[in-house]
């Protein structure tokens, strides 16, 4: 079974990269039909453009000068992202929160990745929250978690994968970063490979 998946991103894009790479050599059976940003200078961009996935870019700013809503903005991404007709709906580091105007069109098919276990450290800065828990001696692990996303909530809904990852002492943000993107890049394809063999 070969699924349609739509990516949402805001960066780098290298857990987008993970999963090009996993439809390239067969480890995730999947057609990427469309990358959005709602950054244009986001890289991940540039990785979907060099594997010929269309990509789309979606920003909130003109909205916001226009003094269009929120609503607006998200019943917008809703129509671009259906015009691609994904099975499955993956926000790997997309950073604006999806309201209920666009999870209603994809109910159960919105896949989000998270720097943290569940729970612990919402938001955009859950791996300096690791790392200053670590300081105050309260953790000395922090993980990855792949969860649907059900409502507005942020980070938080069924969880479909965990992986716990140590911190190591003298760790940076950087160091910490970069355990966590190894992680998250096999846990990612995993998991989207299971819920297309699954056929949730
Ligand atoms: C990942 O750490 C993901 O968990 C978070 O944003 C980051 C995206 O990294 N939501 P990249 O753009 O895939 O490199």
């Amino acid at each position: 079974m070969t699924a349609t998946i739509a990516v949402l991103i805001s960066g780098n894009g290298s857990n987008l990269q993970a999963l090009i790479d996993a439809v390239a050599d067969g480890r995730l059976h999947a057609w990427i039909t469309v990358v959005v940003s709602n950054r244009k200078a986001a890289f991940g961009l540039e990785r979907a453009r060099r594997a010929g996935i269309p990509v789309r870019y979606h920003p909130l700013k003109p909205y916001r000068d226009a003094n269009r809503s929120r609503a607006e903005y998200d019943a917008a991404l809703a129509d671009l992202v259906n015009e691609y007709a994904p099975d499955w709906v993956v926000l790997a580091g997309w950073m604006h929160i999806l309201s209920d105007t666009f999870l209603r069109h994809f109910p159960n098919r919105v896949v989000n990745l998270h720097p943290a276990l569940p729970g612990q450290f919402p938001g955009a800065h859950a791996i300096d929250d690791a790392l200053a828990a670590r300081a105050r001696g309260e953790i000395d692990h922090t993980g990855v978690m792949i969860h649907l996303v059900p409502d507005e909530r942020v980070d938080e809904g069924p969880v479909l994968a965990t992986q716990t990852v140590p911190i190591h002492p003298g760790d940076t943000h950087e160091t910490l970063a970069d355990r966590i993107h190894a992680i998250e890049h096999q846990l990612l394809v995993d998991t989207v490979q299971k819920l297309i063999e699954d056929g949730q």
